[in-house]
């Protein structure tokens, strides 16, 4: 990444493009992000897998099970902010926006298909993902704890299995360097990226 460049709107390519190429780089620090969402009470933070990122629809996508707090409070309160850290770099992402549940659609189905066995497990529990529990081990079915599931089992997570989109209105940017440190905010106008430097 060239994050050096003093040319904002070259700076904003390369955050779309950092973002871009994370979900298929594992070992990116990006690729992974807290996601933040309000509720009447509380703000809540997370660690999510950031699995897709679009700059043309200013789209952060990543996907959870439905059952989960998460998408309760996003219901109630769509205003989500996103937060991504880069140690190597010394980079800090922050994204804010407005966050659904994508319909169960094609593009949902195919999500599903390529998810692997082990995280398919994580939307099989028989009870809600943050019930209180007696057992560590009771989030599995009984019959799995002792056998791997088959594939064709574990379709009963394909019910609980939603994506979840945030279309962003802001991005903000902050980069450590010994020479002094620099920051950007980017905010979306209905039509364009407006862009401003920052005293960090
Ligand atoms: C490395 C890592 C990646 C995670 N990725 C996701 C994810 O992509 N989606 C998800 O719903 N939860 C993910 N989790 C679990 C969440 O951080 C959280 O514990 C869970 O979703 C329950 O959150 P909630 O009760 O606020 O809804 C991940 C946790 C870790 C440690």
């Amino acid at each position: 990444m060239n994050w050096h460049t003093t040319d904002l709107p070259e700076l904003l390519r390369q955050i779309q493009h950092a973002l871009h190429t994370a979900p298929a780089a594992p070992t990116n620090p990006l690729r992974t992000a807290a996601f933040i969402t309000a509720s009447d009470s509380h703000p809540a933070a997370r660690t999510v897998v950031l699995r897709r990122a679009d700059a043309d629809t200013r789209q952060l996508v990543f996907y959870t099970d439905a059952r989960s707090a998460k998408l309760h409070e996003l219901e109630q309160h769509p205003a989500v902010a996103w937060l991504f850290y880069h140690p190597g770099e010394q980079v800090q992402i922050r994204a804010s926006g407005t966050a659904a549940r994508q319909p169960a659609d094609e593009l949902a189905r195919a999500a599903w298909a390529a998810t692997p066995l082990p995280n398919r497990l994580n939307y099989c529990t028989p009870l809600p993902p943050g019930t209180p529990v007696d057992n560590p081990d009771a989030g599995q079915p009984v019959a799995w704890r002792h056998r791997e599931p088959t594939p064709e089992e574990t379709e009963t997570g394909w019910a609980n299995f939603a994506v979840v989109v945030t279309t962003l209105m802001r991005l903000e940017w902050l980069l450590l360097r010994p020479q002094g440190a620099r920051r950007a905010r980017f905010d979306w106008n209905g039509t364009a990226w407006s862009a401003q430097w920052l005293v960090p």
